[in-house]
């Protein structure tokens, strides 16, 4: 019964890490009509370096995504580690580029002062954990590197938490604009309580492990 029920859940972690990180792909097929473009004023589509910022964010936070889930997974961690240091520096290298790129398109996101504080909080998160990961992996101190990576797919798994809380805020608020301000701190606060959570119970089982 516990292993159908991980299987599940491991299941949906791949399924929904998957299908949001090829979603950028959708503003590649139509175009500036879809999305938040629709709603950015005609000044801010014809600003270059927004427009780059935007872009890099959107193809590599999903790179990041669709990949990074794969990382956790413990059979495949034991049996290839080639593979999982190659697959961690592209993690690293996507995130990076994508997090500085949120971090500035945080600056000028629909919904004013309390987005952009929500946006850019969770991007130097995202950026902090993620660089604390890969410092903790040259270390080799693997431990703590697993600590830190699960607070970096925390915050990138926002990505997936804000498409399923927008949608019913939106009905519940009545609006966009007031439901972009919620979820831009709903979609990525309790997720790192999650993995706080997480990181406690290895902790704990680490040291019940060691006990005589
Ligand atoms: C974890 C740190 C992240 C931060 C700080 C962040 C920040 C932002 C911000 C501020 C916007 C709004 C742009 C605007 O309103 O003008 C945005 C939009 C977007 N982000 Fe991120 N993001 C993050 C992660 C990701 C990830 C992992 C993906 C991968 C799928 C992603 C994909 C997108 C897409 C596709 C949009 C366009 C809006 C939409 O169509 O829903 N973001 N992001």
């Amino acid at each position: 019964m516990k292993t159908l029920y991980s299987k599940a859940i491991w299941f949906l972690f791949a399924f929904f890490s998957i299908v949001i990180g090829l979603y950028p792909l959708l503003y590649f097929v139509f175009g500036r009509q879809f999305g938040v473009l629709n709603s950015h004023d005609s000044e801010q589509l014809s600003n270059f370096i927004w427009n780059s910022a935007f872009y890099t964010h959107i193809v590599l936070g999903g790179l990041a995504l669709a990949i990074g889930w794969i990382q956790f997974n413990q059979k495949l961690r034991d049996r290839n580690r080639k593979l999982h240091k190659k697959i961690g520096m592209v993690y690293v290298t996507a995130v990076f580029f994508s997090g500085l790129a949120g971090v500035y398109v945080a600056i000028y996101t629909l919904g004013g002062i309390i987005a952009s504080l929500g946006f850019g909080l969770l991007g130097i998160t995202w950026l902090a954990t993620t660089m604390m990961g890969w410092k903790t992996a040259k270390a080799k101190d693997f431990d703590a590197h697993e600590n830190w990576m699960i607070y970096s797919y925390a915050a990138c798994f926002a990505a997936v938490t804000l498409r399923i809380y927008l949608p019913i805020l939106e009905n519940i608020m009545g609006g966009f604009i007031p439901a972009y301000r919620v979820v831009a701190w709903l979609c990525w606060v309790p997720n790192i309580a999650v993995a706080y959570w997480l990181v406690e119970n290895r902790r704990k089982k680490r040291l019940s492990l060691k006990k005589p």
